[in-house]
């Protein structure tokens, strides 16, 4: 469609793929059409609006944060990134199905939070360790949050990262506008201000559908917003939206970090765009741009 071009060149970059640029396209006006009183957006956190990699470098997710000698001892630290280099490739294996992948999962986020847990992580230190983790949001994300404030467009942030940290990171960033809700794993402190255990329900990658149905469902914020842009980097993402209730048009935009060549073919399969490489909302942006 020329029209359509024209208003968004940034889907042309060889970095898009589509497996359908019409149901986009049509979804895109549908949205556009009913404006942002009907829209909301509902992302994922780590390496999502975050960095997958920034000059080359791995940037750190929410856990990778608390890898810092202020809240964990080398021992611990040592641990983690064993279990990081056992667990993570089992989180994107193309071959095993979710099924197969969450008991892992949970035994992944388990064995971690104990290993938090025995560190007696201070509260006070955590402000700290996000301001010397370096840079970590994708490139553009101020002109992605304050568009969103600015049209009071509630951005659900889901996250099966550690929430205390990922408020941090959005607060440091000056991002954290009114209109933004997050979902994730909270740190519970005791009267000392010394880490004892985690809130809630465990989150992990491929369990978003139940946190979707339980905590994201009942926020009346979102209750009445029919229209979804959902960003991931995960198929675990697309449940994200699992808890909306009478859905009519959902656009589900996949980042496609890492193992390209491997999960190419299922990552075009399952989200409606898939950025590939892309450490920019500049896609993001320009669709918000479109349907506002
Ligand atoms: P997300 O839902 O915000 O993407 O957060 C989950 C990511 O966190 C997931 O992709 C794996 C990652 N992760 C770590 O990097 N280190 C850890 O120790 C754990 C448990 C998860
Ligand atoms: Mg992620």
């Amino acid at each position: 469609h020329p029209a359509l071009s024209l208003q968004l060149p940034e889907l042309s970059k060889v970095s898009v793929l589509m497996r359908q640029r019409n149901k986009v396209e049509n979804t895109l006006r549908a949205m556009q059409h009913a404006g942002p009183g009907t829209l909301q957006v509902i992302s994922d956190f780590d390496m999502t609006l975050s960095r997958f990699a920034h000059h080359g470098k791995r940037a750190p997710t929410t856990h990778n944060i608390l890898d810092h000698r202020l809240l964990i001892d080398e021992d611990c630290a040592c641990n983690m990134r064993k279990l990081l280099k056992i667990y993570y490739p089992i989180e994107i294996d193309p071959s095993l199905t979710s099924e197969q992948k969450i008991p892992l999962m949970v035994e992944w986020w388990t064995k971690v939070h104990h290993l938090l847990i025995q560190q007696k992580i201070q509260r006070d230190m955590l402000a700290q360790a996000v301001q010397e983790s370096g840079v970590i949001l994708r490139e553009g994300y101020e002109v992605f949050f304050d568009r969103l404030a600015e049209l009071q467009v509630p951005l659900l942030i889901f996250s099966a990262g550690v929430g205390d940290i990922l408020e941090e990171v959005v607060r440091q960033s000056q991002v954290f506008h009114p209109n933004v809700h997050v979902i994730s794993n909270y740190m519970d402190f005791d009267a000392n201000g010394v880490l004892r255990g985690f809130k809630g329900p465990l989150i992990h990658t491929f369990n978003k559908r139940e946190g979707a149905l339980l905590l994201a469902a009942p926020l009346p914020e979102l209750r009445e917003r029919p229209n979804v842009l959902l960003l991931g980097d995960s198929l675990g993402d697309l449940a994200m939206a699992d808890g909306v209730a009478r859905p009519h048009n959902l656009l589900t935009v996949g980042f496609l970090n890492d193992q390209v060549e491997e999960r190419a073919e299922s990552y075009v399969e399952a989200f409606d765009i898939v950025l590939v490489k892309d450490e920019s909302m500049e896609v993001p942006n320009a669709l918000l741009k479109f349907i506002t």
